[in-house]
C-alpha cells in the first residue's frame, strides 16, 4: 500500500487533498475506516485515476490505468521495471513518472530510500522463510530428550538486507557468520555479533560510488568462491543477499558447492529476482538438490505487507513533503533528488 492513514493526516497538514481507492489498503491491513478518520476520501477506481494530479501507487500502474490520467498528472512509485511498456502513454499524456528506486543514495534522500526500507523486510523474512524449511531447529536447546547444539547460518552479503538477516538469525540463536566484498562492513557484522569469513578478494577495489560494491574481476570472483566453497559445506541456513548495481547478481553458490552441504540443510537466495547468487535457485520456485531445500522467493516485501507499506509510505510521504511547494508538488528537472528519479 502506498500511503497508510498516519501519512495521510501528515499530508493532509502540508495542504493536500487524499483520495483513496476504496478497498486499497485491505490487504496490507488498512481499512478505509482508518483512512476516513484520517481525512482521505474513498472513491472508485476510476474517480481516483480521473481526478489525481499526483498518483501513488506501489507497482508501476498498466497503460489503460495510465491513459485514464490527467495529462501532466505526476506518477510516483515502482516504476522503472516497467519503463519501457508505459513509454508510449507517458509521452501522450505528457505524465510525470517518479521512481522510487531511483532515490539517490545521499544522506538528504536517506528517509525515502525504498531499496533500503524494503531490504530490511527483505533481510528479516528470508531467514524467517528458511528457518521454516530447515529440517533443524535454530537454538541451541538444553531439553530431557537430549541436548540440541545451535544452527549455522551464513550471510552472503552485508548490505542493508545481509546485516538484518544476520541479526535475525542471531535472535533466532543460530551462530552466524557472513561475508561481504566491501571490506568496511566486516566491523559492521561483528558489531550484531557475527563473524566475517575473510577472502584475499575483499579489498577497497570491490567498493564503489554509494556504498554499493563493483563487479569484481575474474581472479578475485575465483578467491571469493574458494573462500564460500571452504565454508559452506558445514553451514545449517545459506543467505543470499549479494547485489551490484544495475547488473546481474554475482554467482557465488555453485552445484558443486552445494553437493557439499548436508542434507537437511536451506538455501534462501534473495537476489533471485536479478539473476541469483546460487546457481540452482528459481524464482518464485523450492528446488532441492542432493537434500538440499533451495528458496528463490519474490516479492518477499509482501509476504509482510503491514510493515512494508509502513515504510514504503513514509518513504513516499517524505517525498512529497519535499517536493511540495505551497501545498503544489512541483517536479522540477534540475532537482537533486526529483530529477535523477524522473523517467524520461
Ligand atoms: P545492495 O543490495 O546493492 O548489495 C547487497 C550487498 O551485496 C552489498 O553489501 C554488496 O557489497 C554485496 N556484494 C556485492 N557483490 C558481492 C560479492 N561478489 N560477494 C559478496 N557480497 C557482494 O546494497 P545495499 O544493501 O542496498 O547497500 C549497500 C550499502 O550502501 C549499505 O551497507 C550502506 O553502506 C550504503 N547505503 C547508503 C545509503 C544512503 O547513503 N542513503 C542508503 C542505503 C545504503
Amino acid at each position: 500500500m502506498a500511503l497508510i492513514p498516519q501519512g495521510v493526516e501528515r499530508l493532509r497538514a502540508a495542504g493536500h487533498e487524499i483520495v483513496l481507492e476504496q478497498g486499497a489498503g485491505e490487504g496490507a491491513s488498512f481499512l478505509d475506516a482508518a483512512y476516513q478518520k484520517a481525512g482521505a476520501r474513498i472513491a472508485r477506481r476510476d474517480e481516483v485515476l480521473g481526478e489525481s494530479e499526483v498518483l501513488l501507487s506501489v507497482q508501476c500502474p498498466d497503460p489503460a490505468d495510465l491513459r485514464s490520467l490527467k495529462p501532466g498528472t505526476i506518477v510516483i512509485g515502482l516504476v522503472q521495471a516497467r519503463r519501457e511498456a508505459v513509454a508510449a502513454v507517458i509521452a501522450e499524456r505528457n505524465l510525470v513518472l517518479l521512481a522510487m528506486e531511483l532515490v539517490p543514495r545521499t544522506t538528504k534522500a536517506q528517509a525515502m530510500d525504498v531499496l533500503s526500507s524494503q531490504a530490511t523486510i527483505v533481510g528479516y523474512q528470508g531467514v524467517l522463510l528458511g528457518a521454516s524449511h530447515l529440517a533443524r531447529l535454530l537454538p541451541m536447546l538444553t531439553t530431557a530428550a537430549g541436548t540440541i547444539p545451535p544452527g549455522k547460518a551464513f550471510i552472503l552479503g552485508a548490505g542493508v538486507a545481509g546485516l538484518q538477516a544476520i541479526a535475525t538469525a542471531r535472535r533466532l540463536g543460530a551462530v552466524v557468520s557472513a561475508f561481504d566484498v566491501r571490506p568496511v562492513v566486516k566491523e559492521q557484522v561483528q558489531s550484531l555479533g557475527a563473524s566475517f569469513v575473510e577472502a584475499e578478494a575483499v579489498s577497497t577495489a570491490a567498493e564503489g560510488s554509494g556504498g554499493y560494491a563493483k563487479e569484481l574481476a575474474q581472479e578475485q570472483q575465483q578467491k571469493v568462491l574458494e573462500a564460500i566453497a571452504k565454508h559452506i559445506p558445514d553451514m545449517d541456513l545459506v543467505i543470499t543477499t549479494a547485489q551490484i548495481p544495475g547488473k546481474p547478481a554475482p554467482r557465488l553458490i555453485t552445484e558443486a558447492m552445494i553437493r557439499t552441504m548436508k542434507p537437511g540443510s536451506v538455501i534462501v537466495d534473495l537476489a533471485v529476482e536479478t539473476g541469483g547468487n546460487c546457481e540452482l535457485s528459481r524464482a518464485g520456485e523450492i528446488v532441492i538438490a542432493a537434500g538440499v531445500t533451495v528458496l528463490g522467493p519474490v516479492n518477499v516485501p509482501s509476504q509482510i505487507p503491514q510493515h512494508a507499506s509502513m515504510m514504503y509510505s513514509r518513504n513516499v510521504q517524505t517525498l512529497l513533503e519535499y517536493l511540495s511547494k505551497d501545498g503544489k508538488v512541483v517536479v522540477a528537472a534540475d532537482d537533486a533528488i526529483a530529477g535523477p528519479m524522473t523517467l524520461k
